[in-house]
Parts: C-alpha cells; sequence; structure tokens
C-alpha cells in the first residue's frame, strides 16, 4: 500500500520544505543567507526531484542585476532591488533584516519557518496552510518585536509587511489576469500581456474597492477557459492593499502583496506581534475554468462561515421604496414578496433616525418614529406570518452630520484637526479602530438583531477613508488595518451570539468582496447595476474567485434604474438565477401577469438552487452573442444550463452550445422537454439552444443523467 505523503513537511537537512495538495506541489528552500526562496510551484514532483533543483537563480546574475533569488519575502537587505515585501526601520535607522533561519514546525497540514534577524530583536515567522482536498496554499507572517515588553528597547517601524511573495516559473510569456471597475460596474475581467515592469494593482481607500479586486491569475498567454496552466492567488483582506507583479527583463515574474498601500507606517514596541491576513495562491493545470471551480470549492469548504447552507430567496425592498418607507407600504411588499414564493425580507436604508434621504440620520439606529410609530417589531412579526425571515440594512461604520451620534461624538469620526473632512454621500467614516467606537458599534447591532428580531443584516459602507487620521494616537496609522479587524471582530461576534444570523457583505455595491469578508458573511451584493446585459458581465468577473452561491443577484423592474434598459423579465430571471437569487423590484407595480411569470420563475430557481449554490460552475461562449452558464451536481447527475443573448444580429442563428463538462459516454434527458441526447453530442456538436426570436432571449435547460 502507498504511505500518504504528508500534506506539510520540512527536512532541516536540505533545507526543503514541501507543500503537498491533490493536484499540485508547492516547494522552497531556505538559502544560505537565511532566506527562504522559491523553488517549484506547480505539477507533483518527487522529494528526491526536487532536492536536486538548482536555486531559481536570474538568468542574468551579475553584480548589477537585480533579484539573484525569488524570495518567500523579500526583506530589503542584500542585491534586492525589486519590491520588498517587507520593509522595516529599527530605532537607530537601520533599514531591512538580516536573517538567520531558527526553526520550523509542522502541524498536520501547516508548516511555519522561524528566522530571526542577527542583529535586532526581530523574528518573522512564514506560515503556509494547506487543506486536505483542497489546491490552495494559505501564506502569511506574523512578525514580532522580541524585546520584553518590559524593556527599553526602541521600536521597530515597518514600512510594509506582506503576505506573501509568489514566483511563476519561467514561461515563454506573461499574462495578467485581473478586476477592474467601479461603482455599478465591478468586476470587469482584463486580461493583459503583462509588461516588463512593476505593475500595482491596489486599493487606497480603506476598502476592497470597487475599482480594483485583490484577486489576480498568471499564464503564458495561451491558457482558455479548459486548457492551460493558470497561478492564481487571492488576499484575504477588506481594508486598503497592494500587489505588486513584477517582470523583469530576463523572464522571472514574481508578485508581492499584503494589507495596507503606500506611504503608511506601523509600529511594534517590544513584545508585541503583528499578523498579516492570509495570501491564497492556487496552481491548476486546466485553465481559467478549473481555477475558478477550485477557487469556489475552497470558498465554500474553508472560507464561508456555513459550509454547505443553502441562500434564501430575498426580497429586498429598496430599489421599490427609496427612503420613502412606512410600515403600510413594507407590509404591502412582503405579503407580495411571500406570493412569489421570497423566503427573507429585507427592509433597506431609511427605517431609522431621521433618514428622509441621504443627508440625516445614520448613526442613529432606532427606527424612524414618523414611518414605524410602533417600531419595527410589528412589520418583524407580519414577516415572520408570512412565513419569511426578517432582514435589515444598516451602515454601521459611518454617520451623517446631521446625527444623533455625530452631536454626541463628533470626535469619533476619521479626521486630522488641521484639514477639512470630506463628505462623501454626506457622510464621515467612524474610527473603529478606536475601542470605545467598536464597542458602541457591536452593543447597537446586537441591540437591532435582539430587539428586532433580525436574522438577516445587509451591512453596507458607502465610502472610502479621506482625511484619515487619529488625532493624539502614538501610530495612527494603524487604523488601516484595526478598523477592519473591528468590522471583522464585530461579526464574528454577532454570528457567535446570534446563531442564527446571516450577514451580506455590502459597500455601495461590491465595494468591499474579498476573501476576508466572506469568511464572516454569507453572500455578498455584488452591484448596485441589476441590469441584466451589464450584470452579465459583472457576474462573468465575480465568478473569477468566488462561487454563485455569495453573489447576490436580484431582479428588478424595467426599465432599469440604473441604464434605463427595458428587459423582458425571464430574461432578468435567468440571469439573476445564475447567483443567490433575490426580488428587488416595485412588486406592487407588476402586472398580474409578470407576477405569475415570477412566482413560476422563482419556482423554478428552487429547484437548480442545490445545483447552482452548490454545483460545479463551467462558464460556456456560444456563437451569435450567446453566453451562458453550466452547473453540476458534484456527482455529475444533475445539470442546470442557464444561456442568454443580449442582442440579436439578422442571420447568426447560435450554434448549438457545447458542453465540455458533460460525459461522453453518459446519457441525458432533457426534463423540460422529455428529450435524450447522448452525452457524445452534447460534448462535441452541442445542444440547440431554441431561443425565443429577439433580443434578450434566455434559456434554462434541465439535464439529468440517465441510463442509456
Ligand atoms: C448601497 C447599496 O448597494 C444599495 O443596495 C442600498 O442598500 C443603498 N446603499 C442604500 O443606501
Amino acid at each position: 500500500m502507498l504511505a500518504t505523503l504528508p500534506l506539510a513537511s520540512f527536512d532541516p537537512h536540505l533545507g526543503l520544505a514541501v507543500l503537498r495538495t491533490p493536484n499540485s506541489l508547492y516547494a522552497l528552500r531556505v538559502g544560505p543567507d537565511g532566506s527562504p526562496r522559491h523553488l517549484h510551484w506547480g505539477a507533483p514532483l518527487d522529494t528526491a526531484v526536487l532536492a536536486q533543483l538548482p536555486d531559481a537563480v536570474s538568468p542574468a546574475a551579475s553584480s548589477f542585476e537585480a533579484d539573484a533569488a525569488a524570495d518567500e519575502l523579500a526583506p530589503q537587505t542584500g542585491p534586492r532591488f525589486g519590491p520588498a515585501g517587507l520593509q522595516v526601520r529599527f530605532a537607530d535607522g537601520t533599514r531591512g533584516a538580516q536573517w538567520r533561519f531558527t526553526g520550523h514546525t509542522v502541524d498536520k497540514g501547516e508548516l511555519r519557518l522561524c528566522l530571526t534577524d542577527r542583529r535586532y530583536p526581530l523574528r518573522a515567522e512564514l506560515c503556509y496552510r494547506v487543506r486536505p482536498g483542497s489546491d490552495v496554499v494559505e501564506r502569511w507572517v506574523e512578525l514580532t518585536h522580541t524585546s520584553p515588553a518590559d524593556g527599553d528597547a526602541g521600536p521597530i517601524t515597518i514600512d510594509r509587511l506582506d503576505s506573501a511573495s509568489w514566483t511563476a516559473p519561467a514561461l515563454a510569456d506573461y499574462r495578467l489576469s485581473h478586476l477592474v471597475g467601479g461603482w455599478n460596474s465591478e468586476f470587469q475581467l482584463h486580461r493583459d500581456r503583462l509588461p516588463v515592469a512593476e505593475t500595482v494593482l491596489t486599493s487606497r481607500r480603506g476598502v476592497t474597492s470597487h475599482q480594483a479586486s485583490p484577486w489576480l491569475a498568471i499564464d503564458d498567454g495561451t491558457a482558455t477557459e479548459e486548457q492551460g496552466a493558470v497561478w492564481s492567488t487571492a488576499l484575504a483582506w477588506s481594508g486598503s492593499w497592494r500587489i505588486t507583479v513584477h517582470r523583469d527583463a530576463v523572464g522571472r515574474t514574481t508578485w508581492t502583496g499584503g494589507f495596507g498601500h503606500e506611504g503608511l507606517h506601523w509600529t511594534l514596541r517590544p513584545g508585541q506581534s503583528l499578523r498579516t491576513p492570509v495570501f491564497a495562491g492556487l496552481h491548476t493545470p486546466d485553465g481559467f475554468g478549473a481555477a475558478s471551480r477550485a477557487w469556489h470549492s475552497y470558498v465554500r469548504d474553508h472560507v464561508l462561515p456555513e459550509p454547505g447552507r443553502e441562500m434564501p430567496v430575498v426580497y429586498n425592498s429598496w430599489e421599490a421604496t427609496g427612503f420613502d418607507v412606512s410600515h403600510a407600504g413594507q407590509v404591502r411588499l412582503a405579503r407580495i414578496a411571500s406570493r412569489l414564493g421570497a423566503e427573507l425580507f429585507v427592509l433597506d436604508d431609511g427605517w431609522f433616525g431621521e433618514r428622509h434621504n441621504d443627508r440625516a440620520g445614520l448613526g442613529d439606529w432606532t427606527p424612524r418614529h414618523q414611518a414605524f410609530p410602533d417600531g419595527l417589531r410589528p412589520l418583524a412579526d407580519e414577516v415572520h406570518q408570512l412565513g419569511m425571515s426578517f432582514g435589515l440594512w444598516v451602515e454601521p461604520e459611518m454617520v451623517n452630520r446631521d446625527s444623533e451620534l455625530y452631536r454626541s461624538h463628533p470626535d469619533w469620526v476619521l479626521h486630522s484637526p488641521t484639514r477639512d473632512a470630506t463628505e462623501l454621500r454626506n457622510q464621515l467614516v467612524l474610527n473603529f479602530a478606536r475601542p470605545d467606537v467598536e464597542t458602541w458599534a457591536r452593543q447597537t447591532l446586537d441591540r437591532v438583531v435582539r430587539d428586532y428580531r433580525v436574522s438577516w443584516l445587509k451591512w453596507d459602507a458607502n465610502r472610502a477613508f479621506t482625511e484619515a487620521g487619529w488625532d493624539g494616537h502614538h501610530d495612527p496609522d494603524r487604523l488601516w488595518i484595526d478598523h477592519t479587524r473591528a468590522v471583522y471582530r464585530i461579526m464574528d461576534r454577532l454570528r457567535a451570539d446570534h446563531p442564527g444570523l446571516r450577514i451580506e457583505a455590502c459597500a455601495g455595491g461590491g465595494g468591499r468582496v474579498d476573501l476576508g469578508i466572506l469568511a464572516r458573511t454569507d453572500q455578498a451584493w455584488t452591484s448596485d447595476n441589476t441590469d441584466p446585459v451589464d450584470r452579465i458581465g459583472i457576474q462573468y468577473g465575480f465568478s473569477q474567485l468566488h462561487p454563485a452561491r455569495t453573489m447576490a443577484a436580484w431582479v428588478t423592474d424595467s426599465p432599469n434604474t440604473a441604464t434605463g434598459r427595458s428587459t423582458p423579465l425571464r430574461f432578468r430571471f435567468h440571469v439573476a438565477m445564475a447567483g443567490a437569487l433575490g426580488l428587488g423590484g416595485d412588486l406592487t407595480a407588476w402586472s398580474d401577469e409578470e407576477l405569475r411569470e415570477a412566482t413560476e420563475l422563482v419556482a423554478q430557481y428552487k429547484r437548480i438552487r442545490p445545483l447552482v449554490q452548490h454545483g460545479r460552475q463551467h462558464r460556456l461562449e456560444g456563437t451569435g452573442g450567446v453566453m451562458a452558464v453550466h452547473y453540476a451536481a458534484e456527482d455529475g447527475g444533475e445539470h442546470a444550463v442557464l444561456a442568454w443573448r443580449p442582442t440579436t444580429r439578422f442571420g447568426h442563428q447560435p450554434a448549438p452550445l457545447r458542453l465540455p463538462a458533460l460525459d461522453t459516454s453518459g446519457c441525458y434527458l432533457d426534463v423540460d422537454h422529455d428529450r435524450r441526447h447522448s452525452g457524445a453530442a452534447l460534448v462535441h456538436r452541442g445542444i440547440d439552444l431554441r431561443l425565443p426570436p429577439g433580443d434578450y432571449a434566455s434559456r434554462l435547460i434541465r439535464l439529468r443523467r440517465v441510463a442509456p
């Protein structure tokens, strides 16, 4: 019997560390200068082969060349002229670390390499973790000032502390896939040839951002959805971040990333430690589709707080009522929503304080008397009687100047006393790094959840940080880390104290979606843009890293409020059914025919929900402008295909849509039309879509594997 190889191992004689995943292997070796260097990331290799591999030295090594070795975390000393993963300054002004390798620990899938500075009281632990069944390697760093806390050693200044540096193997060329965008246009996938330069992907906004996502993929320029080697990484952090990708002129590509943007400094006092967020990496040999599926399983099994949970069909009243909320109006919507099959009713912005519009009330988390004279309990009770659970929108990190909270605590906001504080959407950011603000927020949310019988919080954040000072604090830049950590702590605590509570991450749409926030939320509001045509592109980008179960997708009114485009109800549904379906329109204005059709489509979604939310996702591109997504059950028994054709061109009939994920030896039944197809035909020839004529055509196809 073959002995199972350990997930993580370290050979002290060879200085060789190995992380094994089901389909890949990650290896590094401690260099002669005590600094761990990258060795291999790709197909599994024997340890004997790894031991013989030469160091990954730059082919052009000379006294003038940069980066003689590919560091696992470049420490800013020696002949290293690329982006440093660690930048420190000691009390005497000396910069950079020079390491001694001082030991390791291995505990199941977790490996820690301990590095101690040769001269100064600094220790770094480079940490690696692999999980059974996943190809993802998780990495982070723990940095410690090792002088006794009560001693008189000076502080160490940290100018940069990345979670990890990654190295791609030598490839003929390099291409970078990354996600960019803005409000209403998040998650646009860009695939660009990587320039011979340093390319910075970053957010300086205090939140993950709409503009860039902390995810990337590298390939040699030839990978497709179905073929080709891909190296991909994702940072689990919801504040400012920076990833620098460095392609040098002689053929090496490395990237280093972590929390914080350039120009921030943190102080490590004697006895203190700083731990970075996880920067996770994944190698797959089978194209971008396989990379996404591997990420999806990892997120579902190892990131989300409740793996295996199904997301309810939500009705959210924001697009219907805006700030014009009232008990009667919400009850009217709730009654229709429950008839359509919604399982959760969420009251959005406008229910609290003096929140008649976005100029007042943020921070005052008690029901607006005019709108809810008897409080929120009667609405919660009514929603429960209708068989739905009750959810509320909150934006705890923000405050309007026109609020009781700001009048009582003007010093609680991020500000620099000598600078004007910029208002965005008429609001300021509360400094959650302050323990008193964190305590207030936790207690307030605890009360809201308890008093109004809330089982779903939509946690929003509608602006970025500006003038982010912390007057009087000895280490003011800590707020860029500690604010995010406080958000995490509060979410974790709320979940622990209220076991039924679910949280939806939101930041003006998809401004804070990353693996850090998803570790304590159940899904993310993808974008304020609910136009189905735009959503196809947004959802395509979102799916590169995130599983469909986390992708909140509502059907809203037509014409769409963001784009003004009119689309048929069925098309809107079919696009939204590719994620966690929700309804967000003004249901009181829908015709009887629309309500009937919507009821049927919600029921249809519930039938395919286990596949969409827990199955394997295959992105497909047809011809004639067709885009599609195929969800397959893990055991290959059940399948759902959603196909969309936003626009049609005369004479361009889409060819049959190939379904390459099916088994060529299988036989499949189209359950809704009682037609049988051979797997070989569906894989090689494709399925006839029979799309209705005209623009905004769409179809849901359900297939079941049957005996031939
Ligand atoms: C931004 C969110 O993305 C919207 O869905 C809505 O909740 C508004 N904020 C409310 O102000």
